[in-house]
């Protein structure tokens, strides 16, 4: 690409990002009056309205944790329950990966997710519980023959050295799982991020977009009653 062409793709993008201001478009109302007790109630609650809206993937959510430098990270994972009197969200991933070597040194977390389609954002931050091994190999039992071999492929985030390399390790996999179809990778790990607080963000083109906080009673505690504040936009 010429430094010109460069040049006019950067006007090209000021110009995009001037023309697309952000929730342009009829957005839900939230009403705040008798919410659910629990976060995780509500949190339900809008996932299933936001599957019934159309919105693509809304199960996709953003997972934050940090290394032990104290680094922040965060990647999409796939929401997999949501364990409502335990006010906890469910997800899997390799105990080996970055993000899993994270949550064994600190096992804390928040999870995010927006919505384009309805303006709305969740947050949640809380302590992360990891499931047993047996309970892990469960979950693992359940997935499709597919999801199995991609998963014991392993080696998650480590540097491919060629497609060749990854081509054979998922040749491997296959035939692991043909010959032992209860094969489990070993990595393959459960965990529950426990709320201790969340948030509810119903955006609104006039920018008086409403929010709902909620906090546990006792700071810090993963369980025992909420108490829900609104907050300024
Ligand atoms: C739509 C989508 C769904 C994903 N679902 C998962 C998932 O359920 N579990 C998972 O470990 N990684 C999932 N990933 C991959 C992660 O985003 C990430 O690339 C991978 O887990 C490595 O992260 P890490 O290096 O921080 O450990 C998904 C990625 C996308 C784009």
């Amino acid at each position: 690409m010429t430094e010109q062409a460069k040049a006019e793709d950067r006007n090209t993008l000021a110009q995009l990002l001037l023309d697309h201001p952000p929730m342009v478009r009829e957005l839900p109302e939230f009403a705040v009056e008798g919410l659910p007790a629990s976060p995780a109630e509500l949190f339900g609650e809008w996932l299933t309205e936001a599957f019934r809206a159309g919105v693509p993937d809304p199960q996709v959510v953003t997972l934050s944790t940090v290394d032990t430098d104290g680094c922040p990270d965060a990647r999409v994972l796939v929401l997999r329950g949501i364990d409502v009197p335990g006010a906890g969200l469910v997800f899997a991933a390799d105990a080996d990966s970055p993000k899993g070597r994270q949550l064994a040194a600190r096992p804390r977390a928040a999870i995010t997710v927006y919505w384009p389609l309805l303006g709305r954002q969740i947050r949640v931050r809380g302590v992360v519980e990891i499931a047993s091994p047996k309970e892990s190999a469960l979950d693992f039992l359940s997935r499709s023959p597919w999801s199995r071999a991609a998963s014991l492929v392993g080696h998650q985030s480590e540097p491919l050295t060629s497609f060749e390399a990854y081509d054979s390790a998922a040749r491997e996999a296959r035939l692991l799982l043909e010959a032992d179809p209860e094969a489990i990778a070993p990595g393959h790990t459960v965990y529950t991020l426990r709320a201790v607080e969340a948030e509810f963000w119903q955006g609104d083109a006039a920018r008086r977009h409403v929010r709902v906080h909620y906090s546990r009673n006792e700071p810090g505690a993963i369980a025992g009653e909420w108490s829900r504040t609104l907050l300024w936009p």
